[in-house]
């Protein structure tokens, strides 16, 4: 027999959330690093610590604050998750994932996932943003693995996992904000640690053009739930050997480098948004 969760339903948090909040939202936004304070330009309805959500996972990251937010956001009904949970800190798939089930279980059609990461891509400088185009799941892990799910697809198709007319919006919107954007895959490892040189040499040659720790379990989850997914990374650093012959890949350079792109990604993304009222 299949092992069962040992997790609340995400449905149930959902019912709870939507008791407690009238706002329908139509857009989930997930803030990783050096996106959390886009979430301040989202007029507030209602706000939960995810400590106050059975089943939510709350992460220790620095500069991750752990709240949803549901609002308006030029006119657009939206749910922020502000900060996720990351496989790193020993989160299973299914925890990291629980917070995207709980969008679905809200009715959004859409989700935006953000996060920081390293360039791989020669033309990615750190400050560039882009727009997954694709990804690859370095993790060892897919948050699918485990008993089914009553109603959702077993095997999920990944052909097209993040939404090209997303995509084209984002574009637009970067070039509304003053932002510079490319396209490219994102691929994820499981971290904590860094990677070496000779792995993103190896990332290179596979197709990757960025790299982080994050992001791609929230993506299949959500394509599982037939949301309709847009991908946006800040490139924060010159990943691991490619900064040259003095480099070191820290945690206060990513967040320093994401901090420093705030305002311009806050920007960008508003754009994002207005554009699906339109
Ligand atoms: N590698 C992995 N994750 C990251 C990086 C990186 O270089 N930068 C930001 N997140």
């Amino acid at each position: 027999m299949a092992r069962k969760s040992s997790l609340p339903s995400p449905t149930g948090t959902a019912a709870l959330i939507a008791r407690r909040c009238p706002l329908r939202p139509v857009l989930g936004i997930i803030l990783g690093s050096g996106f959390g304070p886009v979430a301040e330009a989202v007029t507030p309805e209602q706000e939960f610590a995810y400590r106050e959500l059975p089943g939510f996972p709350v992460g220790s990251v620095a500069g991750h604050k752990g709240r949803l937010r549901l609002g308006r956001w030029h006119g657009v009904a939206v749910a922020v998750l502000q900060g996720r949970a990351h496989f790193y800190e020993g989160f299973s798939l299914e925890e990291v994932t629980f917070g995207t089930r709980v969008l679905a279980g809200l009715g959004v059609q859409m989700l935006l996932v953000t996060n920081a990461a390293g360039g791989i891509h020669p033309k990615l400088r750190p400050g560039d943003f882009m727009a997954l185009s694709d990804h690859l799941n370095f993790m060892g892990a897919n948050p699918l693995r485990g008993p089914e799910v009553a109603g959702l697809p077993r095997f999920v198709d990944l052909t097209r996992a993040y939404d090209p007319e997303l995509r084209r919006l984002l574009k637009q919107a970067a070039k509304a904000a003053g932002a510079k954007l490319r396209e490219g895959v994102y691929l994820a490892v499981s971290g904590p640690s860094y990677e070496t040189p000779a792995e993103i040499r190896a990332f290179a040659c596979w197709g990757a053009d960025a790299v982080g720790m994050s992001t791609v379990p929230e993506v299949i989850v959500a394509r599982q739930c037939g949301l309709r997914v847009a991908g946006l990374s800040c490139i924060t650093n010159a990943a691991a050997g490619l900064g040259g012959p003095k480099q070191t890949v820290t945690h206060h350079e990513v967040l320093e480098r994401a901090r420093a792109r705030e305002a311009v990604a806050t920007r960008l993304v508003g754009e994002f948004v207005r554009r699906l009222h339109a």
